[in-house]
């Protein structure tokens, strides 16, 4: 193998060293990271020291770009967004709920990339769950409620008008450019136990809060299945947490783990710039 992989001791994730993304990849080099990212599902490259462009190169080595209708991208790369915050800001951390990118969408994107530009000493970590693990060890009972069952997801708590990041944040200090908008009250199906498209392994996918409820069942119903299998996934043994230092890249895989940002680190700037790796119909 060209670069080295060092297993995290959590339930996922893995550091790899040996490769400056800076350079060209080779379709084998591109080919053995593809097997890592599906393997460990989040990997992080420390000490590399990437541009906009070198960061736009690697995002195309695994796909398309996702489409990312909430963000406004920055100036001059229309698929890199500025995930940031102000040292001194006020408004509620960016983010800090457990979700899978755009899980909203018919075809959500497979992965995210985000580059640490200017990384806070404390706090900030990006907080993960095994989401194959989670089912693996899932009770019976709790199974039998989920499977064949289609979970309703939507954007709309967080980027409707009336949602998290909508008109109640008008007046907000909040440096991130979010575009809320009415797309978001739209709703898309996807079943709670799906096969991984590339490795054939079950995993669940997504939960409460781009979930918004379940097919067939009331609200009421509905609800509670969400909340039981929040608190069954969300548990500690599901979770990695992945430290961050400045010019460290990490790519995960959205369809087999959740994320969650977290805080600790208010007083410090924080930039991080994201990009999407659209998914594709596989045969
Ligand atoms: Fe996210």
């Amino acid at each position: 193998m060209a670069f080295k992989v060092t297993e995290s001791a959590g339930p996922c994730g893995a550091t790899i060293s040996g490769l400056d993304l800076s350079k060209p990849l080779s379709e084998e080099v591109i080919s053995q990271l593809r097997k890592a990212w599906l393997k460990y599902k989040v990997i992080a490259f420390p000490e590399q020291s990437l541009t906009n462009t070198d960061l736009e190169n690697f995002t195309l080595y695994f796909g398309d770009y996702g489409d990312d209708p909430y963000f406004e991208a920055i100036e001059g790369h229309d698929h890199i967004a500025a995930i940031c915050r102000d040292a001194n800001e006020a408004s509620p951390i960016f983010a800090q709920v457990w979700h899978t990118d755009w899980s909203f969408q018919k075809l959500p994107p497979a992965a995210t990339c985000l580059y640490g530009i200017t990384v806070p000493p404390v706090g900030g970590d990006t907080l993960f769950i095994n989401q194959q693990k989670a089912l693996d060890e899932m009770p019976d009972d709790l199974r039998a409620r989920i499977d064949g069952k289609l979970a309703i997801h939507s954007a709309r708590g967080g980027y409707a008008p009336d949602g998290a990041y909508g008109e109640r944040e008008k007046n907000s200090d909040r440096s991130m450019k979010i575009i809320y908008s009415e797309q978001a009250y739209a709703t898309q199906t996807h079943a709670f136990i799906r096969r991984h498209p590339e490795t054939g392994d079950e995993m669940l996918y997504g939960a409460l809060g781009y979930i918004i409820g379940v097919q067939d069942m009331s609200q009421k119903q509905g609800h509670q299945l969400l909340v039981d299998l929040y608190e069954w996934q969300t548990q500690k043994q599901f979770q990695y947490a992945q430290k961050w230092s400045s010019n460290m890249l990490l790519m995960w895989d959205n369809r087999s783990v959740l994320h969650s940002a977290s805080g600790g680190y208010q007083g410090y700037d924080r930039l991080l710039h994201r990009t999407t790796i659209a998914d594709r119909i596989y045969s």
